[in-house]
């Protein structure tokens, strides 16, 4: 196929752009590199440095789908400069549906959020059916963009498919997490293992959990990338469908801090800080839709998530 992937030189963009290619499909990566890089687009991959609001220029009629990464996505800043994450992840969006309703392009895949849910006050896993409640404008805009996306699929016969990850980590295919401002929990503890100095915090130790500290579930992007090319396969003209990706179970800061030390055999020093303002204590997936509608499996483990993000942290330390 030939594919438009906004979004491909940042994390979860160049990991799917990497698969796809593997898989034989011709993709163009549209990104405006303002968090992306451009020497993370997988070679084969053709780069075309735009807004999303210019994506009318780029798309034409022999696109067969679009896969929509492209979005601001620290949960911090968007409290703090929410019209960046509305003129970006909504009104870029519209652009880009605009775009396609133009040019006839009528898949796409859209990288949504576990945001969506806001906190749900309970450890029990969160299916598609629980109550959207967003806790930041991150996560709102998210939402509306799946609002969108429905209305679009019932008047313009678009058909997509939005896929809410929890908490996404590792690397594969040479492709892994670079952000400049690293809010995540596994590269920062990365970064200590790697003797970047410091200590790694954990936020809040008084979580109403196994051990004190939140709880999330942690996908290996690989498992989260092939989640991708089943979407795909499965998007129909006139459908809209959610589905959650996560591996269904959680892990808590501590047993993330364990596993980060077993991989690395490095000390990993880290210091009980305050919680973190709006972060749940538990967000775990119920992935039973994603398995059984798209055929979709996540088979890698913790260990094998925080290996991989670590070859490529290494790799990254490495002189040229
Ligand atoms: N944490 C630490 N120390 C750190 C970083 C994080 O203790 O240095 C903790 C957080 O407080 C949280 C857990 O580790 O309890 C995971 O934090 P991340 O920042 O790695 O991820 P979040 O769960 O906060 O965020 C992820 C996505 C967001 C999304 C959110 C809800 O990155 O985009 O899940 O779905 F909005």
């Amino acid at each position: 196929m030939r594919l438009l992937v906004t979004g491909g030189a940042g994390y979860v963009g160049s990991v799917v752009t990497a698969l796809l290619l593997g898989e034989g499909h011709e993709v163009t990566v549209l990104d405006d590199l303002s968090t992306g890089h451009a020497d993370a687009v997988p070679e084969g991959a053709r780069l075309v440095v735009a807004d999303l609001h210019e994506a009318a220029d780029v798309l034409d009629p022999s696109v067969d789908a679009v896969l929509h990464f492209a979005a601001k996505s620290l949960v911090g800043e968007s409290v703090t400069a929410p019209e960046k994450y509305w003129r970006t992840n909504v009104s870029g969006t519209l652009a880009l549906l605009e775009a396609a309703l133009r040019h006839g392009v009528r898949r796409l895949v859209f990288s949504s959020s576990a945001a969506a849910y806001g906190d749900p006050g309970s450890d029990a896993p969160i299916g598609e059916t629980a109550p959207a409640v967003p806790a930041n404008p991150y996560g709102a805009t998210k939402l509306a963009v799946d609002h969108m996306l429905e209305s679009w699929s019932g008047a313009h016969g678009l058909g997509a498919v939005s896929l809410r990850y929890f908490n996404v980590a590792g690397a594969h295919l040479g492709a892994g997490e670079r952000h400049d401002t690293e809010t995540h929990l596994v590269p920062n503890l990365l970064r200590v293992a790697a003797g970047g100095g410091g200590s790694a915090k954990v936020f809040g130790t008084d979580y109403p959990t196994r051990d004190g500290t939140a709880v999330r579930d942690y996908l290996h992007v690989a498992d989260l990338a092939e989640a991708h090319l089943r979407a795909l396969e499965h998007v129909r003209p006139g459908s809209f469908r959610v589905h959650n990706l996560g591996t269904g179970g959680g892990h808590s800061v501590r047993e993330v801090i364990e596993a980060v030390r077993r991989v690395t055999g490095r000390p990993v020093p880290v210091e009980d800080a305050p919680r973190r303002a709006g972060d749940p204590a538990v967000l775990v997936a119920a992935n039973d839709r994603a398995r059984r509608e798209l055929g979709w499996e996540p088979v890698r483990t913790l260990d094998e998530t925080v290996a991989d993000a670590w070859e490529f942290a290494l790799s990254r330390r490495a002189p040229a």
